[in-house]
């Protein structure tokens, strides 16, 4: 797929799984065409990825280009000037209409003197011929020259969905970091008198069905609050899970690839599961500048994770360290931190107030200690129990040792050694899983072969042609291994039947063969025919949809193939193979 807005993730391609949620979500966005999906918050905690899911579906709506406009704006923390801030939220939504309305994507990356200028939008409109847009700007324009701020922004506010309704379309409103739009915001240039409710003017707009809301914010428990009683059953709430462990594993291999940092499959395991299908976990172990990072072997990998827990540099770390100080900033409490440590050491149940006031001796009632973990639930540092009376950790392996390490000192006793053992521990453990997957599922064998032979064409078939030609059938005379522009799996998700998964596909220059590839890691089941006709379906889809020239169907199936199959690729001229080599993992 293309992408038209830039996405925070960087490159595109390490966008992985998130299969339902992106089902989920691109199903509620054809609704709005029938004008039946409700507004909605994703709610998570920080960093599980709403942002990277609401970035991709504004662009697969941008692609799809049917019938439903993207509109996507990041609510940005740092105070600022309401009326500049109604014009950046106005003008940015008029280019990205524009954008669509076009299909012109330099429309999204308009330099800022022109971005945030009224009448340079207007022009724009009027001169790709949309003169009832240039006509909503050069109005807005005037009101933002005569207006209170009061005006102005409900006129902006309601822009899209008057804008929707007027031209009979749909369009929807995803909003990032929606929180900010209540504690950012001033009425004056000095940033003195706090505009302290602009949110709660969304009551009645986010009410229409042909431009409803997304919002989202990684100040989970104070925008869960702030919609509770702002906004009073306007939302219907998603709740963003972490990701299934296939995927998990999937983010690991995509990220060694596009990152080119070499990984095994039993490291890859084990670090698929540490992460606990946290995808920053996941992007930050990658990235991290450890110097011993080597995620080939065990010693690698466990270097990485103490490096990222406990040191300085390591960006998890950093991460929640800045977050956990405007936590302690906010909720201004010095026992803030033991009840953490303490909820942290006892992880494994629940722990009422009352233990709570026993075991840490507060000096407070048990209503002003309600009060303190109330703030400290909001901030989303601990869980809810069974009942209001109980609270637990949150259940994040990671970050419950980040926390240890950071506050070290004022744990009595506490040993760094203690969370190497606890990570060599959690190792040992993938470990074992690992080998008892590697017996039971074929869908994580499946994906390991996918990886072997991936890394294969990457790397080394263009460099060992004669080796890795011997190791297929059925190629055409003029055949060649070449060095690819990508080589990945591919996969949509798309709420109709063209929703398909390729499981190879390698994309190659101007005039050489792509392939594309089906694998089949099976113990017992030989590749069958329906198998086969399945596969050329889903190659004209692909091939239409990616306009791929010359392609090579190719099919890797280890227990071999039907006698059915085998005439089928002859027929068809498809490439096979049943060669072990191609698992090999150098
Ligand atoms: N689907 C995904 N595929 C790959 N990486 C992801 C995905 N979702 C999130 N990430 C990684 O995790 C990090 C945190 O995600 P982000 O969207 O910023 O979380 P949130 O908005 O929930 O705080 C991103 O920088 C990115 O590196
Ligand atoms: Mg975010």
């Amino acid at each position: 797929m293309r992408i038209y807005l830039k996405e925070k993730i960087g490159n595109p391609e390490l966008f992985t799984g998130r299969k339902e949620d992106l089902a989920f979500f691109q199903k509620w966005i054809a609704g709005i065409k029938k004008e039946i999906s409700k507004s909605m918050a994703i709610l998570s905690r920080r960093k599980t990825g709403k942002t990277a899911l609401m970035q991709r579906l504004y662009n697969l709506t941008f692609e799809q280009n049917d019938g439903v406009i993207p509109f996507y704006y990041e609510m940005k923390e740092g105070q600022r000037w309401g009326v500049d801030f109604c014009r950046d939220f106005y003008l940015t939504f008029i280019w990205q209409y524009l954008a669509f309305k076009t299909r012109r994507v330099e429309y999204l990356y308009v330099p800022s003197e022109e971005r945030l200028n009224l009448a340079a939008a207007s022009a724009a409109a009027q001169r790709d011929g949309l003169g009832y847009l240039a006509n909503a700007v050069a109005s807005m324009a005037q009101l933002f020259d005569e207006a209170g701020l009061d005006t102005i922004w409900l006129a902006v506010r309601d822009a899209p969905f008057t804008l929707a309704t007027s031209q009979r379309e749909f369009i929807v409103q995803m909003f990032d970091e929606f929180q900010y739009l209540n504690s950012e915001i001033y009425r004056d240039q000095a940033c003195q008198h706090l505009a302290s409710n602009f949110a709660g003017g969304y009551m009645s707009t986010a009410e229409y069905r042909n431009a409803p809301l997304l919002v989202s914010g990684s100040w989970i428990g104070w925008l869960r609050g702030m919609l509770h009683t702002l906004l009073p059953s306007r939302f219907r709430q998603y709740e963003l899970e972490n990701i299934p462990e296939d995927e998990a594993l999937e983010m690991v291999f995509r990220y060694s690839q596009i990152m080119d940092v070499p990984v095994s499959e039993d490291v890859a395991y084990a670090l698929a599961k540490a992460s606990e299908g946290n995808p920053f976990y996941i992007s930050s172990l990658f990235e991290s500048p450890c110097k011993a990072k080597d995620f080939t072997t065990q010693e690698g990998l466990l270097n990485t994770l103490e490096y990222e827990t406990l040191n300085e540099r390591g960006q998890i770390r950093s991460v929640w360290m800045e977050y956990l100080y405007k936590v302690f900033y906010k909720v201004n409490e010095v026992n803030a931190k033991n009840m953490l440590l303490y909820l942290s050491k006892h992880q494994d149940r629940e722990i009422s107030r009352k233990e709570l006031l026993d075991a840490l001796h507060l000096p407070m009632t048990e209503s002003e200690l309600e009060q303190k973990l109330r703030a400290l639930l909001k901030s989303d540092l601990i869980e809810q129990g069974r009942s209001n009376f109980y609270y637990r950790g949150v259940q994040d392996n990671i970050f419950d040792k980040v926390f240890r390490g950071m506050y070290a000192d004022d744990i009595q006793a506490f040993d760094p050694q203690e969370i190497t053992n606890e990570y060599k521990a959690l190792y040992a453990q993938a470990k074992q899983e690992y080998q008892a997957l590697l017996g039971r599922y074929n869908q994580t064998k499946g994906l390991f072969a996918e990886f072997a032979i991936i890394n294969h064409l990457r790397l080394r078939a263009h460099r060992e042609q004669e080796r890795f030609r011997a190791m297929i059938r059925n190629l055409p005379e003029d055949f060649a291994f070449v060095e690819y522009e990508s080589v990945w799996s591919y996969k949509t998700a798309r709420p109709d039947k063209n929703d398909i998964a390729i499981d190879l596909f390698a994309r190659a220059g101007e005039d050489a063969y792509s392939i594309i590839g089906e694998v089949k890691n099976r113990d017992t089941t030989a590749f069958s025919k329906e198998e086969t006709l399945e596969f050329i379906r889903k190659v004209q889809i692909l091939q239409e949809r990616e306009s791929v020239g010359k392609a090579l169907l190719f099919v890797f199936s280890r227990h071999g193939f039907t006698a059915d199959a085998l005439t089928e690729f002859q027929a068809s001229g498809i490439a096979y193979s049943d060669d072990e080599r191609w698992l090999e993992n150098s």
